[in-house]
């Protein structure tokens, strides 16, 4: 267990460098085996969900080599094995080796995917698709076993635009043949990425990014080389914390276009924010104004930075209402602001947060990756200690975030608790 300790009140000023999004690139190593070929990834975030996914593919018989600016990937001598262990547990994204599966041997026996505790987490979809796809679907004690004797395509339309059934339909429609039609489908920008990847490898996706993606089969894939966009919810968590806390903070490695609602609503807040082609500058700031933002699909204001706006509304003048529309339960990291001092009231789906109030720290707890990240802003706000406790949850997602914030100016450290 890690707990990071923090010292707030202090101005942060300075470059943060983003890395490439977590989003993509737990689709794109599954995705990366089936070309039974060499592949190099570049510009991969230094997350603990990397070295999972690497870890289960060396099950699959694939080598891995890491290095600080690539990961090989080489599928040349993969083995079909079922994936049953611990290791699908700890993060939602090893649902992917489900289409990436049966893409390559028509079947699939996984454990349950496991992921951060926000309301429940099903994956209807994804196995209503492939049951469309022709696939048998049997679960037995949280193991799943999908058959099928031939892909066939089909037109799938989702009930709900899902980021994972999009993704994970698009990989098991990868080599039928004739076509399968997703609609309905997500337009988040890790889908383009992903899609722009397997085009690369060979595959024939058309339509990512819109409601409707057209994936006509081939018979194999090549190996390829491919960089991962820049990740637009660490951008997203950096801008929060500058606009909380910042004298004059660079991002650098950003796609300003992929934050388009978020920069939108920093305007409302009052945050003055310089837009070049890859960068953001965000100057110190005066007077943060409520705002009234319900999460969405994307284009939408992300669903991810819901819980860390949350934070940086505690020092509003006036009363936010922030409404989340994705999830079910996605408050939790409320509880521990409350801790802090901020006055917060849920009217589920929406947290009424009336501000400003001064924020004490604390010993408070991670409860999911974004709530930890929550507690990161508020503990650089508080003018004394915090403490926040479960944070490997952190870093599944947040590449480098002490050395990060130390580097601007944050006085924070990490323990073993
Ligand atoms: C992806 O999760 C992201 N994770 C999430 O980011 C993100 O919050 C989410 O998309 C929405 O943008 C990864 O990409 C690894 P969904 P995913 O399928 O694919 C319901 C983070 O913090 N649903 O779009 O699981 C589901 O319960 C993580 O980086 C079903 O009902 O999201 C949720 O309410 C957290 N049945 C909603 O749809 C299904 O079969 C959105 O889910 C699938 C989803």
């Amino acid at each position: 267990m890690k707990k990071i300790i923090i010292n707030g009140g202090v101005k942060l000023s300075g470059i943060v460098d983003i890395d490439g999004s977590k989003n993509s690139i737990v689709a794109l190593i599954p995705a990366s085996i089936l070309c039974r070929d060499r592949v190099r990834i570049y510009n991969y975030p230094k997350i603990s969900d990397v070295l999972v996914l690497c870890d289960i593919l060396k099950e699959l018989n694939v080598s891995v080599l890491l290095t600080d600016n690539y990961i090989e990937i080489d599928s040349s001598n993969i083995k079909y094995t079922s994936l049953i262990n611990e290791k699908m547990e700890k993060l939602r994204a090893s649902y992917y080796f489900m289409g990436v599966l049966l893409a390559l041997f028509n079947e699939v026996e996984i454990t349950y995917p496991g992921g951060c505790n926000f309301g429940p987490r099903p994956i209807d979809l994804h196995l209503e698709g492939f049951k469309a796809l022709n696939c048998e679907v049997r679960g037995e004690n949280d193991i799943l076993f999908i058959k099928s004797p031939k892909l066939i395509g089909n037109r799938i339309k989702l009930d709900f635009a899902s980021v994972g059934a999009t993704i994970n339909l698009m990989f098991a429609s990868i080599f039928i043949e004739g076509y399968t039609i997703i609609e309905n489908a997500a337009k988040e920008p890790e889908i383009v990425d992903i899609a722009h990847f397997l085009n690369k490898m060979g595959a024939k996706i058309e339509g990512a990014g819109s409601e409707s993606i057209k994936i006509t089969g081939v018979k194999r894939l090549k190996g390829t080389e491919h960089t991962v966009i820049p990740d637009r919810i660490e951008a997203g968590t950096y801008l929060l914390i500058a606009s909380a806390i910042g004298e004059e903070i660079e991002l650098r490695n950003v796609y300003p276009s992929h934050l388009h609602t978020v920069l939108k609503t920093l305007e409302v807040i009052g945050v003055n924010i310089i837009k070049e082609k890859y960068s953001l500058l965000v100057n110190k700031v005066d007077k943060i104004f409520p705002i009234n933002i319900t999460t969405a699909v994307y284009p939408g204001f992300p669903t991810d930075l819901q819980q860390i706006i949350t934070s940086l509304m505690t020092q509003a003048e006036g009363t936010s209402f922030i409404t989340e529309k994705i999830y079910s339960s996605r408050f939790r990291n409320c509880e521990e602001l409350i801790k802090m001092g901020a006055n917060i009231i849920i009217k589920h789906p929406t947290a009424i947060i009336n501000g400003p109030t001064p924020l004490k720290g604390t010993i408070v707890e991670a409860s999911d990756l974004r709530g930890g990240a929550s507690l990161i802003l508020a503990g650089l706000i508080a003018e004394n200690q915090t403490i926040i406790n479960k944070a490997e949850h952190i870093f599944r997602g947040y590449g480098n975030i002490i050395n990060k914030l130390t580097n601007i100016g944050a006085k924070l450290s990490v323990e073993e608790s």
